[in-house]
């Protein structure tokens, strides 16, 4: 934690019980170790709200809200992290130490704040100048590119003059002193002087969620390079985080995010109606971002250029949006390179029937695969051959493989049995226990099979598990690691747990969670703590299950290698271990009663 040890936070979080906090906020109704009400967080009529007096943590089976006592108060009084410490403190008698680290949390937080200031006042006098005579050129070559004067003023595009000083001049008479304004990315500063970043340049403001200015990209009006200048990283502006158009981006009737790569390309797009359009900006697509889309739809539809580069990014992104359980479709825009000129030449109608026909990511992956291996060449067809039934191994769904395997091998000329073996022996190292049998309530178990989350239950029930009953930890340890679990905050959660578990510590999951620091992570954590087996299960039905459970979660760790692997000949090894894992006699799992 920044400006308070961790010894201090769990000072005032052990000191604060959590029925107590919440008790005197929510009416809590006891039943067994939970207490629950309704949710403050979000409007209803039945109790959908949990509150565990052990784990000391509180979720919502509506809303998804959950963490600690410190992240409640801070969610229902809308306080900073500092605000929620200091209060608790204080109810608790606490005297919180006052250490230079917390003055140098205040400084950051009001840099931050002027940082916000500052590029408010940027994108307005910005905006201000493409309207003004001075402007003119800017609003031309804007209006040149199709664009309506709803549009800009919409997206808030600007223009920065030719003069190389002139915001600097004017952010300085704000009142803007040197140290703050050379934070903010917009000036260079070197010993000759000060000077804009961006001049003469279409100027495009970056908007987080939440309609906040975070930063800038400019472009020139002709050919010169660097097309686009962007905004460095900042305290406000993190690329990785960001997907430009977001805080626009509604879903359609379709329910999909349209992504693709440029500013112009979001802006053409919203404008033509499409206003799920999303831009990476040309930056390479992040995990974060995956994850930022997946709380907003399950399906991509992917509007990346059509040149190489345009092909290569978006063979990187397919996998890691189906990491995180997004289905991608890819929009062809032939002739045309993006979606800007596409619309421009062809209109939006056209556009919809480009869209209405995207073509599934598997066909679209194989395709470019057949493009890397030389067709002539004996070892390039096995490799081809390979790497279709790895691909082929996507498909969990038996039935849905079969289908896929069947239209590839007749649309490649591939010899049907031959890649059916190879499938085989691949498929060898598959999941095979399904969703299906999982130990989990109806509702969670629907959640799973239509979005495809069903390793991350799988994580959530083993870990919560675990927590559950400790003694499990010295039988599972060897089987399933810290890195059988994939993605965060799961392997993270999974290496502090055992790390506590194997130091003989006891295990404080409100603990962990002070680890987590933003809300949303916060809130999967609390659900990894929270997440409940059936509770009508005799211990041998739940022995079966947890050890279903294991094998699952070791099961998709084998295969995920399996999937990344590079080198064939590791093949050999990954069946092996996938062997070991059948012999349940060595792997069983035991449950004490109770
Ligand atoms: P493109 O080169 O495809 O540009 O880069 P574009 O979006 O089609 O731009 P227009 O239509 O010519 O105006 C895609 C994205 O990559 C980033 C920008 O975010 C751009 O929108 N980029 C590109 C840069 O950051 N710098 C550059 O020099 C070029
Ligand atoms: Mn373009």
């Amino acid at each position: 934690m920044p400006w308070y040890t961790e010894e201090q936070i769990e000072e005032v979080r052990e000191a604060n019980d959590i029925i107590n906090i919440i008790g005197s906020y929510v009416k809590l109704k006891r039943s067994g170790n939970n207490y629950v009400g309704l949710c403050p967080f979000h409007n209803e009529k039945t109790p959908s709200f949990s509150v565990n007096s052990v784990k000391q943590m509180y979720k919502c089976f509506g809303c998804g809200a959950g963490g600690n006592v410190i992240t409640f108060v801070m969610q229902y009084e809308n306080y900073t992290f500092k605000e929620a410490m200091e209060t608790l403190a204080d109810r608790a008698g606490i005297t919180l130490k006052q250490q230079e680290i917390d003055a140098e949390h205040k400084e950051q937080e009001s840099i931050r704040m002027r940082l916000l200031e500052i590029n408010k006042k940027a994108a307005s006098y910005y905006y201000t100048k493409l309207k003004s005579p001075q402007g003119k050129i800017g609003y031309e070559y804007l209006t040149s590119r199709g664009l309506s004067n709803e549009t800009i003023r919409r997206f808030g595009l600007g223009y920065a003059g030719w003069n190389g000083g002139e915001l600097y001049g004017y952010l300085k008479h704000e009142g803007y002193n040197d140290d703050i304004l050379k934070e903010s990315g917009l000036f260079k500063i070197d010993e000759r002087g000060v000077y804009d970043k961006f001049f003469n340049r279409v100027i495009f403001p970056i908007m987080d969620a939440n309609n906040r200015v975070i930063g800038f990209g400019g472009r020139v009006m002709g050919d010169a390079k660097p097309k686009y200048l962007n905004s460095p990283e900042t305290k406000l502006f993190d690329k990785s985080k960001n997907l430009f158009g977001l805080n626009y981006a509604k879903l359609g009737k379709n329910k999909n995010i349209m992504l693709c790569e440029g500013y112009m390309d979001v802006i053409a797009l919203h404008q033509a109606g499409f206003t799920n359009a999303v831009a990476s900006l040309g930056t390479a697509f992040t995990m974060q971002q995956a994850g930022i889309i997946k709380r907003y739809t399950d399906e991509v539809l992917l509007t990346y250029d059509s040149d190489t580069a345009g092909r290569k990014a978006a063979l990187r992104a397919i996998p890691m949006l189906r990491e995180v359980g997004i289905n991608t479709r890819i929009i062809h825009m032939e002739p045309y390179k993006d979606p800007d000129e596409f619309i421009k030449e062809m209109g939006a109608d056209e556009f919809r029937q480009r869209m209405d026909s995207a073509e599934n990511s598997f066909y679209f992956e194989i395709g470019l695969l057949r493009q890397k291996y030389e067709a002539n060449d004996p070892e390039q067809n096995t490799k081809f051959y390979h790497a279709v039934a790895k691909k082929l191994l996507d498909f969990e769904d038996k039935v849905q493989r079969e289908n896929y395997l069947e239209a590839v091998a007749a649309k490649y000329f591939l010899r049907r049995d031959d890649l059916k073996s190879l499938v085989v022996r691949y498929g060898s190292v598959l999941p095979s226990v399904s969703v299906r049998d999982m130990p989990i309530s109806g509702n969670d178990r629907r959640n799973i099979l239509t979005k495809d989350k069903g390793i991350e239950y799988s994580y959530k029930l083993l870990l919560s598990m675990i927590i559950e009953k400790p003694y499990l930890y010295s039988q599972i340890k060897d089987i399933v690691k810290a890195e059988d679990y994939f993605g965060e905050p799961y392997r993270q959660v999974a290496n502090m747990l055992y790390e506590q578990l194997a130091s003989g510590e006891e295990v404080v999951p409100a603990r962990i969670i002070n680890h987590f620091m933003e809300a949303e992570v916060q809130n999967v954590v609390a659900d990894i703590f929270q997440t409940n087996f059936d509770a009508d299960m005799n211990s041998a039905e739940l022995e079966k299950s947890l050890n279903e459970l294991v094998i699952r979660i070791k099961e998709y760790s084998i295969d995920k290698r399996t999937r990344e692997l590079v080198d064939i000949n590791e093949l050999k090894g990954l069946i092996q271990e996938k062997k070991a894992l059948q012999t349940p006699a060595k792997l069983h799992i035991y449950l004490k009663d109770g």
